[in-house]
């Protein structure tokens, strides 16, 4: 091929690459390039980033999701002190996640789903170090929220997860800017050193997936044996909670496939606990799996917006 023909197929995918990126030239996009080169901002999160500016979530009104699958990673779920405990119907919609070990090999088949995503936008970096965060009474009144209803309940919720001490051997904290995000997750990885952490999230719709059975057409393990998962909690703006695992993990990037092929691949990332001898035995994985604590491993997929952080090989 001529160079110069090379060159434009570079420069038109160049272009192409810049509409596909809307956050390109944010604060959080340059922030993004220089915490962690090599490592291309997820589609999920340069949306929830654009969101913010857009459409601010300080001029929107909040609807707390219905359900969010994160709910169930995150570390309430283990804990009942904020809340009450997730209800059954929660339970059962959570199950499509989890999945085994030994599935995770081409070919294999399993049942998946995903609800809708309802995740709010990232408020700029400056904005959310102004904005009211952990008085509940100051987030509500400037978010509008009415106490008492499900929306001040859930963010309540939110913010006494985020309070709560961790677990034994556990990492966590919340942040409220993608900034915060990122610089708790390589605390959390104990690396400084620029350019060794990467970084993934599924390519889940924001419709989910329905539940149906996927064909596992690739897997690529992911570096590490520790990693940590940043999701997304009920609050009017995005609040991410991040922990590592009590023990070690592994990553890898899943493709499911449809079985008839009628509907495009999706890339998923998912995380497997090896040793789970110290959750809770009514985490609706273990009846999912028929498996209890201490047994098998628990995998799950990352839902909608969830980050996986991990230190290259
Ligand atoms: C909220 O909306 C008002 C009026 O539409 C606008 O002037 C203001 O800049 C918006 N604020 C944010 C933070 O987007
Ligand atoms: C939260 O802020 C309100 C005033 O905005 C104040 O009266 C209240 O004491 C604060 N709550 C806590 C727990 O600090």
């Amino acid at each position: 091929m001529h160079p110069s023909a090379l060159l434009l197929i570079v420069v038109v995918a160049g272009i192409a690459e810049g509409r596909g990126l809307p956050a390109a030239g944010t604060p959080a996009a340059r922030f993004w390039q220089e915490a962690l080169p090599g490592t291309p901002m997820p589609k999920v999160i340069t949306e929830l980033v654009q969101k913010g500016i857009d459409n601010s979530p300080l001029n929107e009104s909040y609807a707390a999701p219905h359900f969010s699958p994160s709910t169930q990673l995150g570390y309430s779920t283990y804990d009942s002190a904020c809340g009450k405990p997730s209800s059954s119907e929660e339970a059962e919609a959570a199950t499509g996640i989890f999945f085994h070990e030994a599935q995770a090999r081409e070919g294999s088949v399993m049942t998946v789903s995903l609800p809708p995503a309802a995740v709010p936008a990232f408020l700029p970096r400056d904005v959310a170090e102004k904005v009211p965060f952990a008085n509940l009474t100051d987030v509500l009144a400037t978010f509008n929220i009415a106490p008492g209803s499900t929306e001040a309940t859930k963010a309540g919720q939110t913010l006494c997860g985020c309070r709560a001490a961790p677990l034994a051997g556990e990492q966590k904290a919340c942040a409220t800017s993608l900034e915060g995000t990122v610089w708790a997750a390589t605390r959390m990885l104990g690396t400084t050193a620029s350019g060794q952490v990467w970084v993934a999230a599924s390519e889940v719709p924001r419709d989910g997936l329905p539940r149906q059975a996927y064909v596992v057409s690739a897997v690529s393990a992911l570096d590490g044996d520790r990693h940590v998962g940043c999701h997304d909690e009920p609050f009017p703006y995005a609040v991410f909670h991040c922990h590592t695992a009590q023990s070690s993990t592994r990553a890898y990037e899943i493709t499911l496939s449809n079985l008839h092929g009628s509907s495009p691949a999706v890339a998923m990332v998912a995380l497997c606990h090896r040793d789970t001898s110290n959750w809770n035995p009514a985490h609706p994985a273990f009846e999912m799996l028929g498996t209890q604590p201490g047994g098998a491993p628990v995998c799950h997929f990352m839902p909608y917006s969830n980050l996986v952080f991990g230190v290259k090989a």
